[in-house]
């Protein structure tokens, strides 16, 4: 089968890889569609590990069910990427995505679980999820995004009424805008420094406003908006200007959620949260019933995810939608991959 291997730093190449087989009772997934993420990029950017395969969001159809007898060749499936121990703590009460162990392991994250962009897939048999008819192959593999966005917004805890200000308008922040209108705010910002982004992000409905984030007036601006600041802020960057952007945009005795992924350390004013009293708040994926609540919610129509979906491409023109994600000039969203185009 042919596959999208890391190979240096923003640097995939296309290669015939060997076709997987069900170990441990995994299943065997013809892939249908694989998302390219924001923490892909991350991995992308810094080249490493080498020879790894990604993609974490996707949806396939079976080939093999291997140990899940429920379900047969031919089943529309998605699957949490996730990796779980099952005896420890966090496993025990179901938050499996801080599991120590879950991200070594995570499909298309590491080494030892290769991911979707390519034909086939192989998949942890309980991590394995059923597609009803009403989702299509896009939707399902835009499962995981979703997801990702709801527990944030579950962790956020947001009252009625409330302002919230995203930091980065991806897939991530557009997403947090849209559950976080759905759960009550009544005002939705976006600080985003790719202005064709922050427009885009308007025509899409879930933003009231967006901030460039590069403007020296961004702080009065947002003063202007709120008086003290923003009720929450979820920063979806993960870099040193988008973490402070949130913390000084919030207002004292607000809340911070962090989504965004920094694989480096980064330097923050945290006199400002000492000050303000601010409540921060790290958010990591999702539940196993966070990544149902998605597809139960596109299956009744009650969640459009299809307007964040720019474009489908196949697996050679991968490494080309991985340079315009990163141009910083383009409007583009989610980027899906059909590896069997
Ligand atoms: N915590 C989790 O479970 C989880 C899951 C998925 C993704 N992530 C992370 O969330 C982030 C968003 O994911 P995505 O897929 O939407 O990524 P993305 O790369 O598509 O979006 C990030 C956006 O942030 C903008 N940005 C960068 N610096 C900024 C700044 N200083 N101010 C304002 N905007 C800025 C970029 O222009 C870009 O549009 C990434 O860091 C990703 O790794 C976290
Ligand atoms: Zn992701
Ligand atoms: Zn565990």
């Amino acid at each position: 089968m042919k596959g999208v291997v890391l190979k240096d730093k923003r640097n995939l190449g296309v290669e015939d890889l060997d076709d997987p087989i069900s170990q441990n009772g995994s299943v065997i997934l013809s892939v249908k569609r694989a998302g390219i993420c924001g923490s892909d990029i991350h991995y992308w950017e810094d080249g490493r590990p080498k020879g790894l395969i990604l993609g974490h969001e996707y949806s396939g159809v079976i080939i093999d069910p291997g140990a899940r007898s429920d379900l047969k060749e031919g089943d529309r499936v998605t699957a949490l990427p996730l990796s779980p121990c099952g005896i420890c703590q966090a496993c025990r009460t179901g938050n499996l995505q801080y599991c120590l162990q879950t991200w070594d392991y995570a499909t298309g994250l590491s080494l030892t679980n290769p991911g979707a962009l390519a034909s086939k897939l192989s998949v942890r048999a309980d991590m394995v999820i059923k597609v009803p008819d009403e989702v299509s192959d896009e939707e399902a593999a835009m499962t995981e995004p979703m997801a990702v966005a709801l527990h944030a917004i579950h962790l956020a805890n947001i009252k009625v009424g409330e302002k919230v200000l995203i930091i980065g308008g991806g897939v991530i922040g557009l997403a947090c805008a849209m559950f976080a209108k759905k759960e009550g705010a009544s005002f939705v910002g976006l600080s985003e420094i790719n202005s064709a982004r922050g427009q885009k992000a308007i025509e899409l409905l879930d933003v009231d406003k967006w901030y460039d984030a590069k403007d020296e007036k961004f702080i009065d601006k947002v003063r202007a908006d709120t008086i003290d600041g923003y009720d929450l802020v979820i920063d979806c960057s993960g870099n040193d200007a988008a973490v402070t952007s949130a913390l000084i945009s919030t207002r004292p005795g607000g809340t911070v959620i962090l989504v965004g992924v920094s694989t480096n350390p980064i330097t923050l004013p945290t006199v400002v949260a000492v000050m303000h009293e601010l409540k921060v708040k790290g958010a990591i994926a999702y539940t196993k019933e966070e990544f149902q609540t998605c597809i139960d919610l596109m299956a009744k129509k009650q969640i459009d995810v299809l307007k964040f979906l720019s474009k489908t491409v196949g697996l050679s023109e991968v490494q080309a939608s991985y340079e315009e994600l990163t141009s910083g000039k383009s409007a583009a969203i989610k980027i899906l991959v059909d590896p069997n185009k």
